[in-house]
């Protein structure tokens, strides 16, 4: 399952930088919280304020099982469960973020809720209609084929389930290219951003029926205060820079650079698999 996209997130020593940012902030595998650790796990833009703020459109409940698409260290997994009591699995492809995760799960003591699974969002392993929901943050702006991912999705929900989509797409100006090393990608080889026209599209030929479309450039502008506030602060041991690696900056600078510039803009869609 390793290739150019895996590579650009795996991060062998995850597990480790998380133990010592752990020890760092105060804290221990016994003592830690989701939220002590949402500043490391929500890796998309406006982090955790935005899981909260999306989230309840999926109309979740403990009754349910959820299908978490690419959810890296599963931190999103982890909220719903705790959040609204469903089960959930997550399908991601890199390695070193399914083993972290799978060992915050247990110290959260979330392992009877959650189940995170090295897979491909393209081919994952679960039946027909197996879930009630599925949420997919950030993750397609490194799959072309979109038309298979969403019809991959379509097949694993069952019938009247919903689908949230949060990517980063193409801005007002779809033409001028961004500027790299970015969040998800070093380089533009593996960076497909889409304008929201063509994720509609594609999930409408999956089967998908679109209920609701929207660029959130509330949850960028507040987060991008956010960050500027922090930049002059001590740096803080649980920050996302542990998953991003060594480029963390030059990718977060180039995030805002590219936003800034009406290039991309973060846009969540909401649609439902028809009764
Ligand atoms: C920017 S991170 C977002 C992680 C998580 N959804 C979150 O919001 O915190 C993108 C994730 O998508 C995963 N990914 C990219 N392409 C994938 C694919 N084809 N199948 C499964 N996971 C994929 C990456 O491994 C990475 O963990």
């Amino acid at each position: 399952m390793r290739g150019p996209v895996s590579d650009h997130y795996n991060r062998p020593d995850l597990l480790a930088q998380v133990e010592r940012a752990l020890g760092a902030a105060g804290k221990s595998p016994e003592t830690v919280t989701s939220e002590d650790l949402a500043p490391i796990e929500e890796f998309h833009m406006g982090a955790r304020a935005a899981t909260i703020a999306l989230m309840p459109g999926l109309k979740l409940d403990e009754t349910m099982r959820a299908l978490d698409v690419g959810c890296g260290t599963g931190g999103v997994a982890r909220y719903a469960a705790e959040r609204y009591g469903c089960k959930v699995d997550g399908v991601d492809l890199t390695g070193s973020f399914i083993e972290a995760g799978k060992t915050i799960t247990s110290w959260l003591k979330l392992t009877s809720k959650v189940t995170l699974h090295r897979e491909s969002a393209l081919h994952t392993p679960f039946k027909d209609e197996t879930f009630d929901a599925a949420w997919m943050f950030h993750v397609a702006m490194n799959i072309e084929d979109k038309r298979s991912l969403f019809a991959e999705v379509f097949r694993v929900l069952k019938p009247g389930a919903r689908f949230l989509v949060y990517d980063v797409m193409r801005g007002e100006d779809a033409e001028t290219p961004l500027t790299f090393p970015v969040p998800w990608a070093s380089d533009a080889s593996t960076s497909f951003v889409r304008p929201a026209e063509r994720y509609e599209e594609h999930l409408e030929a999956a089967g998908f029926a679109i209920e609701k479309a929207q660029p959130r450039h509330d949850i960028a502008d507040r987060f991008f205060e956010a960050m500027e506030a922090r930049a002059g602060q001590p740096k803080s041991p649980m920050s996302l820079a542990l998953v991003m690696g060594e480029t963390a900056k030059e990718k977060a600078a180039n995030l805002k650079k590219n936003y800034q510039a009406g290039l991309i803009v973060p846009t969540a869609i909401l649609c439902r698999k028809p009764e």
